[in-house]
């Protein structure tokens, strides 16, 4: 190929030679007609040259996609960049299933510096059974917010979402499969979630939340509390009575004793690291799946345990979602329409107390569940007044 090329340029160079030539000769004096002549065979000759040198590039084009066709596709030098590996993509829609899905989430680079800026963002993932009614809430949330998080949302695979284009959770929906409340199938929704939020490099930490949550903060002190934590917000504590170490079953030796099995709130916050370890779990996987069914509430186990045994070190063993079982009963308080009023909000907050990097804070919890639908308007009304947003 190289010496095709270079004859090209060989015979541009002579063309233009040739034209110089005849220019150094019009130097003599002349009569016009001469002078006429001499100009249509210049402007003839530069005709000529243009086309010549234009048909050899054609021909040389052609030729070497004829010779090697394999090789020259236009995408070639973008799958090469490192920008193919960087980039965000647009949709969420993807063809792979969880086995493929899982797996490749799983890489992660060894080097820890990354090549280009690169800035934090939190990935927050809503699991609901359908709409969110809250939705108008969380994006006065987000908005002003753009590049420091992304949203992704496991829904009812039925249930159709209609959030307009100019919506935060416009196209955020992941492929979605049947949950029941409880089950296995629940922490593989959530899996599904951090999965899907993996494939983004730029999502560092990883929020779980419902459609019944609500952001007890705004973004630049949620941003900030848990990009600055040492640890992750996984609730983990050893319960013991019936719905503790009473749901343990003995079968799951020699990978998870008693001692280790631990208890914690489904919402929970975990960093990048500690994502992968979850979505790459087969060993753990398969014993909750196996000794913890129906009454067990897999859902409320099977991470904190796994994380306890594999990295407690990392763990700040609370949630920061925040939740009122003060009514007692098996299901937590919610709140409606009549119950939003700023002394409540006075109450959530006071007297907080816990351990934020090894320091006493009186910031504990970012978010807080159950809210109704009805909430939402005194909510945006006092969001402002109430939580900074
Ligand atoms: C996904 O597809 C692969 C290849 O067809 C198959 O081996 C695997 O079992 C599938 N996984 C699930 C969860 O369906
Ligand atoms: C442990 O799990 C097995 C299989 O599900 C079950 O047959 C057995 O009764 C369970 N044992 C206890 C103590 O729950
Ligand atoms: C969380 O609990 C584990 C043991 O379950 C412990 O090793 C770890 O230090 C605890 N984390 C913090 C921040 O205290
Ligand atoms: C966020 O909330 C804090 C405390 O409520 C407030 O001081 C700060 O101004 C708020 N930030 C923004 C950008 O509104």
């Amino acid at each position: 190929m190289p010496s095709k090329r270079l004859l090209a340029l060989e015979e541009v160079k002579d063309t233009a030679a040739i034209a110089v030539g005849v220019k150094m000769n019009s130097s003599r004096p002349l009569s016009r007609k001469a002078i006429l002549t001499f100009m249509l065979f210049l402007v003839l000759g530069f005709c000529f040259s243009t086309i010549s040198v234009n048909t050899y590039r054609t021909f040389i084009k052609k030729s070497v996609i004829a010779e090697a066709p394999s090789t020259y596709q236009p995408s070639f030098e973008e799958a090469s960049s490192i920008e193919s590996w960087i980039r965000t993509q647009s949709g969420l829609r993807h063809a792979m299933n969880d086995t493929e899905l899982f797996w490749r989430a799983s890489f992660s680079p060894r080097i820890k510096h990354y090549p280009f800026k690169r800035v934090g963002k939190i990935a927050f993932m809503f699991l609901a059974k359908g709409p969110l009614p809250l939705a108008p809430l969380w994006q006065k949330f987000f908005d002003g917010h753009e590049g420091h998080y992304s949203i992704y949302i496991h829904s009812t695979p039925s249930y159709v979402s209609s959030f307009p284009p100019t919506s935060v959770f416009y196209n955020r929906q992941i492929p979605s499969q049947l949950v029941e409340w409880g089950q296995m199938s629940m922490c593989d929704a959530e899996r599904r979630l951090l999965a899907n939020a993996l494939l983004d490099i730029s999502n560092e930490w990883f929020v779980l939340v419902s459609e019944s949550c609500i952001p007890l903060r705004n973004f630049t002190i949620v941003y900030r509390y848990i990009s600055r934590s040492k640890y992750s917000f996984m609730g983990s504590f050893d319960e013991h009575g019936p719905n503790g170490r009473l749901r343990y079953n003995r079968s799951m030796e020699p990978e998870v004793t008693l001692p280790q099995w631990r208890k914690g709130a489904q919402w929970f916050e975990v960093n990048r690291r500690l994502a992968v370890l979850i979505v790459e779990d087969i060993k753990y996987y398969y014993k909750f799946k196996k000794f913890c069914k129906r009454d067990c509430y897999v859902d409320e186990h099977y991470f904190p345990t796994m994380l306890t045994i594999k990295v407690p070190h990392l763990l700040a063993n609370r949630t920061l979602t925040r939740v009122d079982w003060s009514r007692r009963g098996p299901h937590p308080a919610t709140f409606g329409k009549g119950d939003i009023t700023q002394e409540l909000f006075k109450k959530i907050f006071e007297r907080e107390i816990c351990l934020y990097n090894k320091q006493p804070s009186t910031v504990c919890f970012l978010f807080a569940r159950k809210f109704a639908p009805s909430s939402l308007d005194p909510l945006l009304e006092l969001s402002s007044k109430v939580l900074g947003f």
